[in-house]
């Protein structure tokens, strides 16, 4: 198990379609699981898609954790345990969209608004060759949508609807705070 370099935006391999694998899934494939999950540990992170270090085939591994997801949804949101999704395919089942922040180990230092869906169906085959269906929201569904648009060659900024809210991620705060208090004037003035 060995912590791989990850690749970042402007590589070309970032862009490509990753290909489907068939199984038996052989141990090459749980080698490359293992070099993913130390990679991730390595640098910090929710999810990775294999294309980020290097391997264009369709494999990510996400999880949601408890504490995130509670602090973003409240008291009853539950998180998800480390999974490894092979062969993913999403299905939204709401027209609703929402905005969320989000990174990307393979664009390090920003943070960007992205629109996704709020509630989807993600359809693959686990490592023991399984098929899974999972019925996933808000940020469950927004994690499992950044990580599948890796293997299509998409990156979150082109699924910004407002580039105005890519930014650093050190401005964050200062932006939040900001739009806070235009919000509560706006608030005063119409009161
Ligand atoms: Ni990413």
């Amino acid at each position: 198990m060995a912590a791989k370099e990850i690749l970042k935006m402007g590589h070309p391999l970032l862009r490509q379609v990753a290909a489907e694998i068939a199984p038996p899934f052989d141990d090459a494939l749980h080698q490359l699981v293992e070099d993913m999950r130390a990679s991730l540990e390595a640098v910090g992170g929710v999810g990775l898609a294999a294309p980020q270090i290097g391997v264009s085939k369709s494999l990510v591994i996400f999880e949601v954790p408890e504490d995130r997801v509670r602090m973003e949804e409240g008291e009853t949101a539950t998180g998800v345990p480390s999974t490894v999704l092979i062969n993913p395919k999403i299905t939204p089942l709401s027209e609703e969209m929402e905005l969320g922040w989000e990174g990307c180990l393979s664009v390090p230092g920003l943070r960007g608004l992205v629109p996704r869906h709020t509630h989807i169906r993600y359809e693959g085959l686990g490592l023991d060759g399984k098929p899974v269906s999972i019925e996933a929201r808000g940020f469950h569904a927004r994690v499992v949508q950044h990580e599948c648009d890796h293997l299509f060659g998409i990156l979150y900024p082109e699924r910004m609807t407002d580039m105005r809210y890519l930014m650093f991620e050190s401005e964050v705060p200062r932006f939040m705070a900001d739009l806070r208090a235009k919000a509560a004037a706006k608030e005063a003035d119409a009161s």
